[in-house]
């Protein structure tokens, strides 16, 4: 069993290796960001709240999130091990983050940060096509069988709110101001690793379960 946090800017890969990695150690995917964009798609309270924040590519408040994740963390399903995909990503998400974890009486095993050049990181955002099922694409990196069509359920791809240009622009630097910093705050920990993000879907996913077989030797 593992309990890890994927970091890494917008763009390098967290969702697409978060996937892969839950299928292979039978963790759980907390994706912050699945989360908010559900409750947008339903137009709940925090959905409304959260919408405005996200199209324009800034942070939602911590402690909208910090809330969100003590919540979904209380709960019996992460028991298994999880991966947090999104959080934390400020310092005060992290220190919430420790609190949360020694009130819950879990344990932090590994913080794996995937590095993407920034020129990389925007050509990807702008070829993403997504699914309503959760899956991903790229038009050029991973492209689906058919144009525009899913792979696993045949549904109509479309693009993110936020894969515009100028969102893309604030994301990255939300990301450099705001989360960057957490790899400082990880490695004080020691429970940094770091892995290069370019390269193949699969090579990357190789060099991670690398790292975290290690942890679970
Ligand atoms: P979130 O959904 O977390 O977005 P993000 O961090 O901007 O990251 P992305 O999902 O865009 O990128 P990814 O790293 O998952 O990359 P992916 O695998 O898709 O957050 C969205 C918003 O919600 C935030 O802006 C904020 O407003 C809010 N939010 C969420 N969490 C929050 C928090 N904790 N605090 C405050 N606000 C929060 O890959 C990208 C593309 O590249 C895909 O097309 C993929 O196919 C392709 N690709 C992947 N790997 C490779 C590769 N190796 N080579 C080539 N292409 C690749
Ligand atoms: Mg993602």
């Amino acid at each position: 069993m593992v309990n890890l946090v994927l970091l890494g800017a917008p763009g390098a890969g967290k969702g697409t290796q978060a996937k892969m990695l839950a299928g292979k150690y039978g963790i759980l995917h907390i994706s912050t960001g699945d989360i908010l964009r559900e409750n947008v798609g339903n137009n709940t309270e925090l959905g409304k709240k959260a919408k405005g924040y996200m199209d324009k590519g800034e942070l939602v408040p911590d402690s909208v999130l910090i809330d969100i994740i003590r919540d979904r963390l209380s709960r019996p399903d992460t028991d298994n091990g999880f991966l947090l995909d999104g959080y934390p990503r400020t310092i005060p998400q992290a220190e919430a983050l420790d609190n949360i974890f020694s009130q819950l009486g879990k344990i932090l095993d590994v913080v794996i940060d995937i590095e993407v050049p920034d020129e990389e990181l925007v050509a990807r955002l702008a070829g993403r096509r997504m699914c309503k099922c959760g899956a991903s694409y790229h038009v050029t990196f991973n492209p689906p069988k058919e144009d525009g069509i899913c792979d696993v359920c045949s549904g109509e791809l479309y693009q993110r709110d936020d894969d515009t240009e100028s969102s893309v622009k604030t994301r990255l630097v939300a990301y450099y101001n705001q989360t960057h910093p957490l790899i400082d705050y990880y490695t004080n920990k020691g429970l940094l690793r770091t892995v290069s993000g370019t390269g193949g879907i699969e090579d990357i996913f190789g060099e991670i379960t690398v790292v975290i077989d290690k942890i679970l030797e």
